[in-house]
């Protein structure tokens, strides 16, 4: 077993390079295959979810290759459209993307129903509305997913909820369907568009990715190409509420400014100064007690709810009372028990959780839930004097690429340590 071990108390100072985004890798990643020859990926994070999923393509019998870091080669010529196991889809939740891919490219699919980290019931029954308005027959048989259609025709998708997962999934079964399809009320992150440019780099016509109206005219062929992945807006987040909560004076280099302006904006509302340049911002704080204020987590363009759990743990040391609303999954506090464990004083209520700000959080030996929720638990760590220990750290490699190295190289005390299991 591996834990982190962490003695608080330093402030963050230098320079944090970003990866690339973990949830557009786990959509162009599959989404290669469309191509049947080679696909060269770029800027792909090393991180267990990307590798999870190339083991799925290398089950359907893809040739993927890692020529060198960060650089991902697929080849889909000899991809079948295999039944994709409970085994590979518990570890990860992307995998319902291979619905779309293996639809829109064999007219058959057939994946076990998802895994992932559980905040209440994650639904895919808009996945299933879009899929079924393109003239596919699904069913679901112990617990796995079959979609088979004999030829795709393009239809007008309206999602019931902003889903990143159906719009994703939605647009890759339709990249070949007949026609033209509309999908209103489609979600708008970032690695939506990223996914779009990608298929657009391989030949499809989708225009709209990053607006609630996504219009994708179904063509014949896709080819390959060579795509580099946008930076990760969650894991550059992260990096700057941690320099925010500490103090110190952080530059996150490689980053789309742009993706970052809830988080930047509501650092300011904290008293965080944040300096925007092309492609890095610059996070300045005294890490002192940051001032109170709501947070409401909602899709693109709004606050994201993938960073709910930092942002919050930020606030256990707010000047006054802040409130945090999560307003996208039905249950995502529950990290908040060991937040408590460390002196955070929060009371959840439903959707709710009211923060009033503590002098100091205290070390303590805690464990991450779920990916975000261990990210908050190194960010406490970081802010509590002594030291603070945070197992299942396995969920945290996921999505963080590195994280002890870059987290070392900017004066933070922490190592990655093995331990026996009691
Ligand atoms: C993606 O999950 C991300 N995962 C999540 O990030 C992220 O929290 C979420 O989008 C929201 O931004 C990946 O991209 C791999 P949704 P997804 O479909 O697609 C409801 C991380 O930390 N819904 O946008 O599963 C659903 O219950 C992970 O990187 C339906 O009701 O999320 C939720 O309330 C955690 N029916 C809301 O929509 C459906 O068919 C948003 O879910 C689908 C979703």
């Amino acid at each position: 077993m591996e834990k982190y071990v962490i003695h608080g108390g330093n402030k963050l100072n230098g320079t944090i390079n970003i990866s690339g985004a973990k949830n557009a890798a786990l959509a162009i990643i599959p989404a290669a295959l469309f191509a049947r020859e080679k696909c060269r990926i770029e800027n792909v994070p090393d991180i267990s979810d990307v590798r999870t999923m190339t083991k799925i393509l290398r089950y359907l019998g893809a040739e993927v290759s890692n020529p060198e870091k960060g650089v991902l080669v697929i080849d889909g010529k000899n991809v079948k459209p295999l039944t994709i196991t409970d085994e590979m889809t518990r570890k990860l939740r992307a995998s319902y993307y291979l619905l779309g891919v293996l639809l829109g490219e064999f007219g058959q699919a057939a994946v076990a129903l998802p895994g992932g980290c559980y905040f209440g019931v994650r639904p895919v029954d808009q996945h299933i509305k879009g899929f079924e308005a393109l003239g596919a027959t699904v069913s679901t048989e112990n617990a796995v997913i079959n979609a088979t259609c004999d030829e795709l025709v393009a239809s007008s998708i309206y999602l019931d909820v902003v889903s990143v997962g159906a719009t994703m999934n939605v647009m890759l079964a339709a990249v070949k369907a007949k026609g033209k399809t509309v999908i209103e009320n489609a979600a708008r992150e970032p690695h939506i568009v990223d996914l779009a440019n990608f298929l657009n780099s391989m030949g499809a016509d989708i225009r709209g990715a990053g607006t609630e109206v996504i219009k994708i005219r179904g063509v014949e062929e896709l080819h390959g190409c060579t795509y580099s992945i946008i930076p990760d807006q969650i894991e550059a987040g992260t990096y700057m509420v941690a320099a925010a909560a500490v103090g110190g004076d952080v530059i996150i280099n490689n980053v789309i400014p742009k993706h970052l302006e809830s988080i930047t904006n509501k650092l300011e509302d904290c008293g965080v100064t944040v300096i925007e340049e092309d492609e890095s911002v610059r996070v300045i704080s005294e890490g002192c007690r940051p001032r109170a204020c709501r947070v409401k987590t909602t899709p693109h363009p709004g606050f994201p709810t993938d960073m709910q759990p930092q942002f919050a743990t930020l606030l256990c040391t707010c000047n006054g009372t802040s409130t945090v609303v999560e307003d996208v999954w039905d249950n995502r506090f529950k990290y908040v028990d060991q937040l408590r464990r460390m002196g955070a004083n929060i009371i959840v209520n439903g959707d709710t959780a009211l923060i009033t700000g503590v002098d100091k959080l205290h070390a303590a030996p805690v464990e991450a839930d779920d990916l975000r929720a261990g990210a908050a638990m190194v960010i406490a760590g970081l802010m509590a004097d002594g030291e603070t220990s945070v197992g299942n750290i396995k969920l945290i490699d996921r999505g963080y690429e590195d994280l002890v190295e870059k987290l070392t190289a900017v004066g933070a005390d922490i190592s990655r340590v093995t331990f026996e299991e009691d």
